[in-house]
């Protein structure tokens, strides 16, 4: 039988928006409010200087429209109206002005285009005191800023609970984000292989992403040899090291608002140790993304991955005490010093991780783990990145030493290490009803054709 035709875009908007409509209305509800008002956001001046920062929208706006640059713009959500949307179109001849809304969703709102940021008021409701306005404090309009966001906490947690559970249309953009993400990881790869600088390497990724530093996710992480040690290395040194040994990148890219956060290791010596130990680490990472599926409490992927990364140092002859031990007595975490992944979606490190109901509290992080983003049971819809990693971290190894530790580990084995700096492997991995789906490597053997 002929499969049916993938929906359109256009049909996926058209559900995501009543889905979120229906959120509205109960998250409304919730708080006791009749409108839900949303500004874009404003640009932030530098201090003691005329230089905006790079502008970052909203992402309670972003949520509902695709529209990532568009400043002093406004969204109003009230329960059996057509949505408004209030967007700044200002006459400006110093700057290229937003585009007028285009795409299949405009459709679906009331739009009314605006000349002067002051002007949105007039297209608000009425009653502000009725209105519950999500946004930062400098968005606030109106005489003693009537219109200044609130963010009621009740409507806030309701929102951002069920943000967690992507519509169809959000795993097609975060499909399409991972898709651009892992052509530029490609790109990237090439230009290490080639033997660029992390720089160079950064300029090879954005090339092939199309996007640059404002437009990506997160700021690229490009490390090579002992730079793959630190967590978030961002410096980006305009001379490649010599030896160059190893790469470790961790970059995503944007689409329609949405973010891919993808890490890939690589060895210069593909025939060497070290690439057997990113092997190892991605066999463990392949079965951590095995594990996303309905009902499993992402606490306890976590807590496997430390036994299973224990087992890696073990099989290396880094450990000279099990792998069971070495989780116990905190050994491993020196070596896995972060969080196993996060949710993911309209942010890279998305809300509501630790969200125990749409209505309030907290699901703790597991005792001795205070770096875990998620700590909620997986549910079909949900997105979130598994990012297992082994690190070579001097301050870390250091601190097991003064712990009297150091008799775990065998230092010779460690100091072989200690030249790669670490690996790291993410990916990207929808929770279904049945078996998982992994964005990034669906991604990868569709580029690698
Ligand atoms: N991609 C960086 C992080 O997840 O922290
Ligand atoms: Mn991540």
């Amino acid at each position: 039988m002929p499969s049916s035709p993938a929906p359109s875009i256009a049909a996926l908007y058209a559900d995501h928006l009543t889905a979120l409509l229906a959120r509205a209305a109960t998250a409304l509800e919730r708080g006791g409010f009749d409108h839900l008002v949303v500004p874009s956001g404003t640009l932030h001046q530098q201090v003691f200087d005329d230089r905006d920062y790079p502008y970052a929208v909203n992402p309670q706006f972003k949520a509902w429209v695709p529209l990532t640059r568009a400043p002093g713009s406004w969204l109003v959500v009230t329960p059996g109206a057509r949505p408004k949307l209030v967007f700044l179109q200002p006459r400006d001849y110093w700057h290229v002005v937003p585009d007028a809304p285009s795409g299949p969703w405009v459709e679906h709102f009331e739009i009314v285009v605006i000349r002067k940021p002051e002007d949105a008021q007039a297209h608000l409701p009425k009653n502000a005191a009725r209105c519950a306005i999500l946004g930062e404090a400098q968005s606030a309009l109106g005489h003693y800023g009537a219109y200044r966001p609130n963010n009621p906490q009740a409507v806030v947690d309701y929102l951002d609970y069920h943000r967690a559970f992507k519509t169809p249309y959000e795993i097609a953009m975060l499909r399409r984000a991972s898709q651009r993400a892992v052509g530029a990881h490609r790109a990237a790869e090439r230009a290490f292989r080639a033997g660029a600088s992390e720089f160079g390497i950064h300029l090879a990724y954005c090339q092939a992403a199309g996007q640059d530093a404002n437009e990506l996710p997160y700021g690229n992480i490009v490390a090579l040899d002992r730079h793959a040690a630190v967590l978030h290395y961002t410096e980006l040194g305009r001379v490649a090291p010599d030896p160059v040994r190893s790469f470790l990148i961790d970059a995503g890219a944007s689409h329609a608002g949405y973010a891919a956060d993808i890490t890939r290791t690589y060895a210069h010596d593909t025939a060497g140790e070290f690439q057997a130990m990113i092997d190892a680490v991605d066999a463990a990472q392949r079965t951590m993304c095995a594990q996303v599926r309905a009902g499993v409490d992402y606490r306890q992927i976590h807590l496997d991955a430390h036994l299973a990364l224990a087992r890696v140092l073990r099989e290396f002859g880094i450990l000279r005490i099990t792998a069971e031990e070495a989780v116990a007595t905190g050994v491993s975490a020196a070596f896995f010093p972060h969080g196993v992944g996060h949710g993911i979606g309209l942010q890279v490190h998305d809300v509501a991780g630790f969200a125990a109901s749409d209505a309030g509290g907290t699901i703790p992080r597991p005792e001795g783990h205070p770096y875990l983003r998620l700590t909620r049971t997986l549910a079909p819809g949900m997105v979130v990145t598994i990012e297992p990693g082994l690190y070579f971290i001097d301050m870390l190894l250091d601190d097991l030493k003064a712990a009297g530790k150091g008799a775990a580990l065998d230092w010779e084995r460690i100091d072989a290490f200690r030249p790669y700096g670490g690996i790291r492997i993410e990916d990207d991995v929808v929770c279904t009803d049945g078996a998982p789906v992994n964005l990034t490597r669906e991604a990868w053997a569709h580029a690698a054709g």
